[in-house]
């Protein structure tokens, strides 16, 4: 068992014929990977099974990649949910919480979340407990220090202000989808102040959820993890209560360039903890825009 206490299971396709076969034990989670750059891709097919407004709001994306990847991204959504026994595709019907958090309408006990950055997808799914779920693809960040001064709690960004130039990237991206995975577990959103919580930046660590505020007792009521999706991404997970085992799923099919490269089709069991550390977010929220040149949200999309 790795120092989390977290089994690792990668599986280079989706395992489930059926929905037994899908079925989560207690304290498993399952992460599934979806590629959103699939060439040729039978877009088509795939649209029929969502619903009208997913439909409507696909199509009022004024890229067509931007489309094709929410149509690939909530296909593969309900396939997933389906597997885990959230009925067929097409029927899942989902509902909203007050800040935006999808839900299965159905109260079936299957909790998912979604994030995706640039050509990767990533569901998480969890039974009778909460999950959130947050992938970036890691790039420069010259406004870093100043969007964590801003935003993050003041330890975190004392923590990141004494990191050399050459370490800083990449514990940035861990502090923030360690912080947005928690956000998203929560169902918050952003109206959850990101200071009220300090994640740790360390690489590896058993408790990635250092301090809530002002409630101490949050942190030990949630377990925050990294996730391994690949090469020059991070992402992390936040579920309620503790995680047994990760099952992270490449979906749908085999893998596909440098970053499905590391999971691979290949079965393998990691005796260490969950943890690695993926773009900033695509749209984000007005407030964390920062009147800086290339700012977080100013890169390619
Ligand atoms: C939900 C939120 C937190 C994440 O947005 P994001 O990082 O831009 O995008 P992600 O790809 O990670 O997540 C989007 C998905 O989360 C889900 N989601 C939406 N609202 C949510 C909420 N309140 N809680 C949890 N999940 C939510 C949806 O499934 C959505 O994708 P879909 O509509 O295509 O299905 C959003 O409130 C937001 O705008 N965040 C801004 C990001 C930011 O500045 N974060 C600071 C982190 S330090």
């Amino acid at each position: 068992m790795g120092r989390c206490g977290v089994e690792v299971v990668e599986i280079g396709a989706c395992p489930a014929a059926t929905t037994a076969e899908a079925r989560l034990a207690p304290g498993e989670v399952a992460v599934h990977r979806i590629a959103l750059g699939v060439g040729g891709a039978d877009l088509a097919s795939l649209e029929a099974v969502l619903s009208r407004d997913e439909r409507e709001r696909a199509g009022r994306f004024c890229f067509g990649r931007h489309r094709d990847r929410f149509v690939i991204a909530r296909s593969a959504l309900r396939r997933i949910l389906s597997v885990y026994g959230a009925g067929a595709p097409a029927e899942i019907r989902l509902r909203y919480g007050p800040k935006g958090k999808p839900r299965l309408a159905s109260d079936c006990g299957t909790a998912f979340n979604v994030s995706h950055s640039k050509e990767v997808a990533v569901v998480a799914v969890a039974r009778g407990t909460e999950v959130g779920v947050d992938v970036e693809r890691m790039r420069a960040m010259p406004s870093g220090r100043a969007i964590a001064r801003r935003f993050f709690s003041a330890a975190e960004a004392a923590t990141l202000e004494r990191l050399p130039a050459a370490e800083f990237g990449e514990a940035f991206w861990r502090c923030w989808t360690r912080k947005e995975a928690y956000v998203k577990a929560r169902g918050d959103g952003l109206s959850l102040p990101l200071d009220s919580f300090d994640v740790s930046l360390e690489a590896r660590g058993r408790s990635l959820l250092l301090a809530t505020r002002p409630d101490a007792g949050e942190a030990h009521r949630w377990q925050l993890l990294d996730v391994r999706i690949g090469p020059g991404y991070a992402a992390a997970l936040a579920v309620g209560g503790r995680v047994g085992r990760l099952r992270c799923v490449g979906f749908p099919g085999p893998p596909r360039g440098d970053l499905l490269h590391e999971v691979g089709a290949r079965a393998a069991i990691h005796r260490d903890a969950a943890e690695t550390p993926h773009e900033p977010p695509k749209r984000p929220p007005e407030e964390l825009t920062l009147a800086e040149p290339r700012g977080l949200h100013g890169q390619d999309e």
